[in-house]
């Protein structure tokens, strides 16, 4: 693999010379030795004359070459590293290359590979290079025809996109289907799938009528684990139906479930390709959780069908313009399947975990990025997630009406093409009649914008005074911002939590109890008047910008919060920042060896959270929640990881003995009654009741050990198996050993649960995990090359098991190196995934820093791939300057 230095920047961006109208491919399939003709019928654009005509092709041995039917002598084209380039052509011509590929050795699973012996593709975003000579660009749209031939024994089931149109019965063995797409394309979005596969059908009817079906495809042992992925299917189009308008467009909706496969899954036009974990689930195999991701990634790659494909992106700086509105797509809709409340406060917990960090690292980069080295290190939270925010926020600026009559402009005005972020924010600023031109900056400045509010109240005058300002710290190449266009969501609360009436100084309008402020400059003054009392600030309600919040509350306000705020989020909020003070005097006086035990808990808070009968189980178990490690990592200047561990088990070792009483009677009280099911409210008293578990096990007490134990084996469902095995493992349970074991020989068979088998040891506390996960790495079951069992292991190890991974010694940072390092060499994209995890190593306590330091040195001599060398050179960068 060649050491890519080269950097594409966004500004460089120039239309295609030609135009491909149509392409007919053809694969002769064989696992080391794969046949694939591409037929590209070319037509100059009038506004490019004698430009040559590049197609992209990376490993691709060339077989034969022809121009209008004839061969290409030699001295017409120049073949090298990169692609074929070829100078003098008519302007419209039908080029012809015939090219042989190893799908057997593709190991980095991009292109076209094996994964148990079923031919897949992946070629978002420049896979499809790794198959033909093409324009490998997003811009380039055609028509695909595809024949696809192979032995009809081993791969009787042959797919790709659009509708089968030539079923041919060939010589020895051999058959061959053939496949037309009738919408044009960009070839990220080429599918092809072979092998030897069950097929699950169903049908759904359209809103106008038209019966599509809906046909999953998984291998034979897997058939009865697709009825909730379909049902999660017929959801979402009847949802986009519903919601946006949106009708499903071809005859057939096909899914493919492999178990290799780099991401979560990819919407290749009409022929969805999943990684295995986003569509099996059986009550025995698959959590509450799992079900709910299932639903989700179904969703998201559906709804693609019109935000990524009907209307693709110019080029890859776009690629915000399908990820993040898809995510808020199926954000949206798993909001309305399940508890819209604790699914935001999920959300917001995975942003603040994920992408605080990134947009504060080195790899911070805006929503659309500016430049990069290796386009497959920017599918990141930012892109997904902080792109999800920017599109609520327009939502939140234009109302629901403005933000649906924006989306249906976008959808009537740009169906087909292939457009960039402006033209999606133009149409909404047009339908919604805004100036969205400041707005602009959250798509171009990287960071976090910091927010503080002041409130003070004027006794005699009854009058509020609201002071809010935002900043935004440096990142990389950004060294100053200019302020952001911030939609505030507020209330304020009278003593006894009522919402009430907000009149803004000179407003004339009936008051409302909620609305939106904007803010728009660094700094900005809003007066509230006809207040009798003094209110409590609810800020910010449902998280209505991606921001960190400076907020002076009194621990007292944030307890009145916390007990009495009617938005569900500002309630969860309170608590966190509450937990947060707790937890970082914790940390203090863990690093310092001062006694922990004078810290006062929260404890009569989160009592009264935790029986707080007006709210579902699910809330109030994300109301005992406190924030993560990685969390509280970026709210101190220096991070001693250990002692962040040590005081957030310290942390919850005291509340839950606290509260044992009330926990055992809850988890007793919380006992299902019936057979399991999924279903929004049985997860929702599922999750208290094993937090209630977890925290026993954690207050200490040996008689609780048995209820887990009892739970793991009298369990029906996966769920809380699962949750009784994770919290004996988690506290040291001299009984874990054996149900590990247990487990082990109960699920061998199931690679999805031998997953989890894995994550669960790999994130055990405590020091020896490093010696276990070693262990583990030499277990008959761990595959370094399959994606899904490597992050089981390793990236849980490296991503979710702080004080493991950055053991004082050292020993973690050295186990996670090596394992990057030769992963390199099988699965950049994989790879740089696992090496992030060393991106924080500035924010770490000078021993820690320095062992760090030393690893990204030697993975910097080691590795080979753009895609690892990108995410440690920019580690390894000097530090911005603030
Ligand atoms: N577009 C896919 C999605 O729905 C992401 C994706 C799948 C992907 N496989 C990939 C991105 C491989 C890069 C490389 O989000
Ligand atoms: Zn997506």
């Amino acid at each position: 693999m060649a050491d890519d230095t080269r950097i594409f920047h966004r500004g460089d961006y120039r239309p295609y010379p030609w135009l491909v109208d149509r392409v007919e491919l053809d694969f002769h399939l064989d696992p080391r030795a794969t046949e694939v003709t591409g037929r590209l019928h070319l037509r100059r654009r009038p506004d490019c004359p004698g430009e040559p005509l590049f197609l992209d092709g990376k490993q691709l041995e060339l077989v034969a070459i022809r121009l209008d039917g004839t061969k290409l002598p030699a001295h017409r084209f120049r073949h090298d590293d990169e692609g074929l380039t070829i100078p003098d052509l008519p302007a419209q011509c039908v080029l012809e290359t015939t090219v042989r590929i190893d799908p057997a050795a593709n190991t980095a699973l991009e292109g076209l590979y094996l994964s148990n012996g079923t031919f897949c593709t992946q070629c978002e975003a420049q896979g499809f290079r790794h198959i033909t000579f093409f324009p490998d660009r997003p811009d380039v749209l055609s028509r695909f025809t595809t024949r696809i031939v192979a032995d009809r024994k081993q791969w009787p089931v042959l797919l790709a996109n659009g509708n089968p149109i030539r079923r041919e019965e060939l010589a020895d063995g051999r058959h061959g289907v053939t496949w037309e797409d009738p919408f044009p394309k960009p070839c990220y979005l080429f599918a092809l799938v072979a092998g030897d596969l069950a097929e699950i059908g169903d049908s759904f009817t359209t809103a106008s009528g038209r019966e599509v079906a809906l046909r999953f495809y998984v291998e034979h042992h897997h058939r009865d684990k697709v009825g909730h992925a379909m049902q999660a299917l017929k959801k979402a189009m009847r949802w986009d139906e519903e919601r946006f308008g949106r009708e499903y467009d071809l005859d057939i909706y096909m899914v493919v479930a492999v178990d290799d496969f780099n991401m979560g899954a990819m919407e290749n036009k009409g022929l969805n390709v999943f990684n295995s974990k986003y569509v099996l689930a059986r009550p025995d195999t698959a959590t509450d959780a799992d079900y709910q991701a299932i639903e989700e990634v179904i969703a998201h790659e559906y709804f693609h069908n019109w935000t990524g494909n009907r209307i693709t992106c110019r080029d890859w700086f776009q690629l915000s313009l399908k990820e993040g509105l898809t995510v808020f797509r199926d954000q949206e809709f798993s909001a309305d399947q399940v508890h819209r409340d604790v699914k935001r406060i999920e959300d917001v917990r995975l942003l603040r975990n994920s992408q605080f960090p990134e947009d504060a690292g080195p790899m911070a980069h805006p929503v659309q990025p500016d430049s990069y080295r290796q386009i497959n290190n920017f599918y990141t939270m930012t892109v997904y997630h902080k792109g999800a925010e920017v599109i609520s926020m327009v939502q939140t600026l234009l109302g629901t009406d403005g933000f649906r009559r924006g989306m249906d402009l976008y959808f009537t005005r740009h169906d087909g093409q292939a457009v960039t972020c402006d033209d999606f924010l133009a149409c909404m600023a047009e339908a919604g009649g805004r100036d969205l031109a400041q707005f602009g900056r959250w798509y171009s400045q990287a960071g976090t914008p910091r927010l503080t509010a002041n409130g003070r109240y004027e006794a005699d005058s009854g009058r509020f005074i609201l002071e809010l300002r935002q900043s935004c710290p440096p990142t990389p190449g950004q060294p100053q911002k200019l302020p952001f266009h911030l939609p505030v969501r507020l209330a304020l609360l009278d003593r006894a939590g009522r919402e009430l009436p907000l009149r803004l100084e000179g407003d004339t309008a009936a008051p409302a109890t909620e609305r939106v402020l904007e803010l728009r400059e660094e700094k900005q003054t809003f007066v509230f008047i006809n207040l009798p009392e003094r209110p409590v600030l609810s800020l910010l309600r449902g998280f209505s910008a991606p921001v960190v919040l400076d907020c002076p509350f009194r621990d007292e306000d944030l307890a009145f919060l916390l007990a009495h705020d009617s938005d569900p989020f500002c309630r969860w909020d309170a608590g966190q920042t509450l937990a947060t003070r707790t937890l970082l005097q914790l940390t203090d006086r863990f690093r310092s060896g001062d006694d922990p035990e004078r810290v006062p808990l929260p404890v009569a808070a989160l009592r009264q959270a935790l029986l707080d009968e007006r709210a579902t189980p699910a809330l109030r178990a994300q109301l005992l929640t406190p924030p993560g490690e990685t969390y509280l990592a970026e709210q101190v200047d220096e991070v001693d990881p250990g002692a962040i561990h040590r005081a957030r088990r310290f942390y919850l070792g005291r509340v839950a003995g606290a509260l044992a009483d009330d926990l055992r009677r809850l988890y007793r009280q919380l006992a299902d009654t019936a057979p399991y099911r999924y279903a929004p409210e049985e997860a929702s008293r599922r999750s208290l009741r094993n937090l209630c578990l977890t925290w026993l096990l954690l207050s200490g007490r040996p008689e609780c050990q048995t209820l887990a134990e009892e739970q793991y084996h009298t369990a029906d469902n996966m769920t809380d198996r699962l949750a009784a095995l994770r919290a004996l493992v988690d506290s040291a349970s001299p009984a874990a050993d054996a149900l590990l074991a247990d487990f082990h020989r109960r699920y061998r068979s199931e690679a999805l649960v031998v997953d989890k088998w894995f994550a669960l040891q790999a994130a055990a506390p405590g020091e020896a995990t490093l010696e276990r996960v070693a262990t583990l790495a030499a277990h008959p079951d761990f595959k370094l090359k399959n994606p899904n069992r490597c992050r089981a292991l390793f990236g849980t190890f490296a991503h979710a098991n702080q004080a493991a991974f950055h053991r004082p010694d050292g020993a973690g940072y050295r186990l996670v190196a090596e394992r990057v390092t030769e992963l390199d060499r099988l699965n950049p994209q994989v790879a740089a995934r696992l090496v992030s995890a060393f991106n924080r190593w500035r924010r770490m306590e000078p021993m820690r820093r320095e062992l760090m330091r030393q690893q990204l040195e030697y993975l910097r001599a080691g590795c080979h791939s753009s895609d690892v060398l990108e995410i440690v050179d920019k580690a390894l960068a000097a530090e911005t300057k603030a």
